[in-house]
């Protein structure tokens, strides 16, 4: 079976975890993770990267450290890992689910404009409020769906204007760009990675949010560490305990040591996959917008119009008997038992793409040879129709 996303760990991984084990520093304070930290900064762009134990604790913790509320909105693409909106509701916040482009498959910022323009008003105390709901709107989360850069000069634009913070869930898109920029200058005032098992670069499992105001840094690293004051026992909030360890953080650092190779063995791996179906009728390839750099986390094809959730299944089935492991994608949250009644705008995008995304094989050190398997298998079940 070719598998859809396997790490690459033959790097200095099994050294620097032999390394925490003679020096005894397993837990969250160790070199690696102060390492980890600088590696990631460094990469994404920013001042200051805070490492945390997965990506969602990182998403919870950006999100409470700018202020996000019981009670709240918080706008983010109905197109995502059902770790986005858990964050928001781990606030005791409700998402409000908006529709993506269809050549990005990232939050529509036409679409954020017009609906706050239609669905808020400025309260006198400076709170936006949404009308139908009577809730404060906290915050705005786009994701750089499959390690691609949402449009954020004009979603970071509408934000300001509105003095919204911005959480961008960049969960898989270390190593990307946009507009020749790094994604620690793309507005958001803090940026959150994820490295779990199947991302690009992985710690087993971890995150980290990156940003460039220290303050707000710090009080996301307070808030991870339990809030504690000083070496006491004294805690002056609420706080999580949301560290990496610095197991995690060892196999973090020596996977970012080849974090320029990784992303580009994805990168051609996503080139080979459009050139080689670009002729298969009614499919797609995933977008890659021209202002993006995109880091090309999972590749794969946007399967036709006429496919049925069932058809699609019978496919990934007929692939897998084949030893390719193809699997689908997202569900939209909406969808999801949590977020079937949380408020929303149209979402004709994220539900007409949704059942039609076929991820394929796409791990770093995947072969020429097996990935001309995978597309062997892909044209045949779907050329054949059988
Ligand atoms: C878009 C998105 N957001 C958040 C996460 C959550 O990251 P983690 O699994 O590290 O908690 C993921 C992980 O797969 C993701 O794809």
């Amino acid at each position: 079976m070719i598998p859809l996303a396997v790490p690459d760990l033959t790097g200095n991984e099994a050294l620097y975890l032999q390394r925490c084990i003679d020096s005894t520093f397993v837990s969250s304070v160790g070199p690696f993770v102060d390492r980890f930290e600088a590696l990631v900064a460094e990469a994404a762009g920013c001042a200051v990267a805070v490492a945390t134990s997965a990506g969602t604790t990182g998403l919870h913790a950006a999100l409470t450290a700018l202020g996000v509320e019981r009670g709240d909105l918080v706008i983010l693409p109905a197109f995502t890992f059902i770790a986005s909106p858990n964050a928001v509701a781990h606030c005791g916040a409700v998402p409000w689910l908006m529709d993506i482009t269809p050549d990005g498959w990232t939050l529509d910022p036409r679409l954020l404009a017009e609906t706050l323009a239609t669905e808020t008003e400025r309260r006198r105390d400076g709170r936006l409020i949404h009308r139908a709901s009577c809730r404060r709107v906290a915050a705005l989360m786009p994701v750089y769906t499959l390690g691609t850069p949402a449009a954020m000069d004009d979603l970071v634009a509408c934000a300001r204007r509105l003095h919204l913070p911005v959480v961008a869930d960049a969960a898989a898109a270390l190593g990307a760009r946009y507009r020749g920029r790094p994604l620690g200058e793309l507005g958001a005032d803090l940026t959150v990675f994820s490295f779990n098992g199947n991302k690009t670069i992985t710690c087993g499992g971890g995150g980290a949010v990156a940003g460039n105001d220290l303050q707000l840094l710090g009080r996301v690293r307070h808030l991870t560490t339990t809030a504690r004051v000083g070496a006491d026992y004294d805690h002056d909030r609420v706080g999580f305990n949301y560290r990496m360890t610095n197991l995690q953080a060892a196999v973090g650092c020596a996977q970012m040591e080849r974090l320029d190779r990784l992303v580009a063995a994805k990168r051609r791996i996503r080139e080979r996959y459009v050139a080689a179906f670009r002729d298969l009728p009614g499919t797609a390839p995933f977008p890659l917008p021209p202002d993006s750099e995109s880091a090309c986390w999972f590749s794969g094809l946007l399967l036709p119009d006429s496919m049925s959730p069932v058809a699609v299944r019978a496919l990934i089935r007929r692939l897998e008997e084949q030893g390719v492991g193809a699997r689908p994608f997202w569900k939209p949250v909406h969808r999801q038992l949590p977020y079937r009644t949380v408020p929303r705008t149209a979402l004709p995008v994220s539900e007409g793409i949704a059942h039609r995304v076929l991820t394929l094989p796409c791990s770093s050190g995947l072969t020429d040879v097996d990935q001309d398997r995978v597309i062997q298998a892909v044209r045949d079940c779907l050329t054949r129709g059988d």
